[in-house]
């Protein structure tokens, strides 16, 4: 069998918006392969490499470092670009049969959604936060100049104006980013993507990458302590 090249991996990534990478012969085989892909891009903490395992601690959030169901977001949408691509290395896989790593095409939502939905999407600019004090304000999709389209959501920014929010968070609708309208999009949302999103439990050894400027992704509670993934943030 050919060891993946990343000319194939990027045709891959342009045609579907993501693709698991077999056939890798361990972490660093993988991280030369992103390097071909893009530029790694620092994550919240300031490390290119964050390990996506159980911390104690974080029980009580929809965090990746706890065993909570994440739901559909894209990553780091204050940073101004988002990061292009988001790749996750599995170490070891969870063996009780949650933690998948969960994956809708913005493309497939948006001709899913009703007109004014999608008016909700690309009309009102919308604050995110990012590193620092600093937000980026844009509609949540919006076209770049060469007319490729750009996805931001959170579905814990609209429902709990938080990334990382506490599962039993119930803030005042007025506090939230677009209010009600906006809470009632993210739950929508929600709904469409748990109905057609595409369900990938990572193998161990493999590479997951996609695309975090086109897919929503989230990811389903688990039980298993063991499970371990490095995740990637990667400029275009
Ligand atoms: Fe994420």
């Amino acid at each position: 069998m050919p060891m993946p090249r990343a000319e194939s991996v990027r045709a891959v990534l342009e045609a579907d918006g993501h693709t698991v990478v077999h056939r890798l012969s361990g972490q660093r085989h993988a991280i030369e392969l992103l390097q071909d892909i893009g530029r790694f891009v620092p994550q919240y903490t300031g490390t290119v490499e964050h390990e996506v395992v159980h911390r104690p601690g974080n029980d009580g959030r929809a965090y990746s470092q706890s065993r909570n169901t994440i739901r559909a977001h894209t990553e780091a949408p204050g940073w101004d670009p988002s990061p292009r691509h988001l790749a996750l290395y599995c170490h070891r896989q969870a063996r009780c049969g949650g933690g998948h790593t969960d994956l809708l095409d913005g493309r497939l939502l948006e001709k899913l959604l009703g007109p004014a939905e999608h008016a909700l999407l690309t009309e009102p600019r919308l604050a995110f936060p990012g590193p620092g004090a600093g937000t980026v304000t844009v509609p949540m999709l919006y076209e770049e100049a060469n007319g490729r389209p750009v996805l931001r959501f959170s579905y814990n920014l609209l429902t709990a104006a938080d990334y990382d929010a506490a599962l039993d968070a119930a803030p005042d609708p007025e506090l939230l980013p677009l209010g009600r309208a906006g809470a009632a999009l993210a739950r929508r949302v929600g709904e469409l993507f748990d109905q057609y999103r595409t369900r990938i439990l990572v193998p161990d050894g493999c590479l997951l990458i996609w695309d975090n400027q086109r897919m929503l992704h989230a990811r389903s509670a688990y039980e298993d302590a063991e499970r371990h993934l490095t995740r990637y943030w990667i400029a275009a």
